[in-house]
């Protein structure tokens, strides 16, 4: 069964072709990154428009890679949400055309299901259910179990900022651009982690996350010193990667030792981080878990991901109606 996936729902525009939910065939991404970089992030209504722009010559491309046309599809799944709501209704709309026009079976898709079913994409070894998954991108930090596709359970998520906007966000008080979460990780590898002191929030708090405090202390401390320049600047960088991954690794733990659990899935933009993988690695390694993280590029926002969770609804007979619309806050 070959599944048409697009997803818009942020600044990625992308579709890709799914065959069994499993092999990846297309996969084709076209990054806004460009476009909103001299705003300082990204900008909804320019989104949108480049959503329109952008999509049906990504939807070319995408059958171009895998040397398919429409008559091969089988189903369609799109991004129904979480999401900016203007770009989300670019790929909603455009896959309800071709449903309707081409009769095709048609699933709206939850983009944080999407995350978490990306680690299934052209893998040898999958995790089995139950597992653990941390979910950590721009917009969600989330620990969640996954009992089957489609049945998740929230133990905690965060009270203020992602962890991939306090990334975005120091490193824009750093000068390092957007999004600034990869340059913070480059930086943060040749840093001293233990150089500046920053606090470790809710420790002991539960399962929740909070990243506004350490994002507040990183402004104070520059009140005090100034912008940092090369090792001083690497140095921060180290200590507030490090800050960060201090609490999503040690709830995390926390999570899979109270829930019994023995595989762990790594999902979302943040999940790139180096540092991040590095310290789960051997915290797998000492605990004796199994740890899955999908390739950098299907961590990021990718439409593959998308046509994989929707492949396992359509499957069991899920459809959506061409009334389908776009949630901006949709929960998993
Ligand atoms: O999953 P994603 O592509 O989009 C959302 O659904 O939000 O995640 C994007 C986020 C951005 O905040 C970006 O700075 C962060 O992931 N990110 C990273 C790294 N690569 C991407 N954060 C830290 N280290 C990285 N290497
Ligand atoms: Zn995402």
């Amino acid at each position: 069964m070959l599944v048409l996936g697009i997803e818009s729902s942020c600044d990625e525009t992308a579709a890709a072709l799914v065959e069994d939910g499993r092999r990846v065939v297309a996969d084709a991404v076209w990054s806004q990154v460009a476009v909103h970089r001299e705003y300082g992030g990204v900008v909804p209504e320019i989104a949108s428009r480049a959503h329109v722009v952008n999509l049906v010559p990504v939807l070319e491309e995408a059958f171009k890679q895998a040397g398919k046309t429409l008559d091969d599809v089988d189903g369609i799944a799109v991004t129904r949400g979480p999401g900016l709501v203007g770009a989300l209704l670019v790929g909603v709309q455009t896959a309800k055309a071709i449903a309707w026009a081409r009769d095709l079976p048609l699933i709206g898709v939850n983009h944080l299901e999407g995350h978490l079913s990306a680690v299934f994409l052209d893998a040898e070894i999958v995790p089995p259910f139950p597992h653990l998954a941390l979910l950590v991108s721009g917009g969600h930090s989330e620990i969640i179990i996954a009992r089957d596709f489609g049945r998740y359970e929230l133990l905690g998520s965060t009270r203020d900022d992602a962890s991939g906007e306090a990334f975005d966000k120091v490193g824009k008080m750093l000068g390092l651009g957007y999004p600034a979460g990869p340059v913070v990780d480059k930086l943060a590898a040749t840093g001293d982690p233990t150089a500046v002191k920053l606090p470790r929030a809710m420790r002991n708090k539960g399962l929740d996350f909070s990243f506004s405090g350490l994002k507040t202390a990183v402004s104070t401390h520059l009140q005090k010193t100034g912008i940092p320049e090369g090792q001083a600047l690497s140095d921060l960088c180290a200590s507030f990667q490090a800050a960060v991954i201090d609490q999503l690794v040690s709830k995390t733990m926390v999570a899979l030792e109270a829930q019994q659990l023995k595989h762990l899935v790594v999902a979302g933009g943040v999940a790139c981080n180096r540092g991040l993988r590095e310290t789960l690695k051997a915290e797998a390694t000492a605990r004796g878990f199994q740890l899955y993280i999908p390739p950098p590029k299907r961590c990021t926002d990718n439409a593959a991901m998308i046509a994989c969770a929707g492949h396992y609804r359509l499957v069991r007979g899920e459809r959506a109606d061409l009334a389908l619309n776009a949630t901006a806050t949709l929960p998993l």
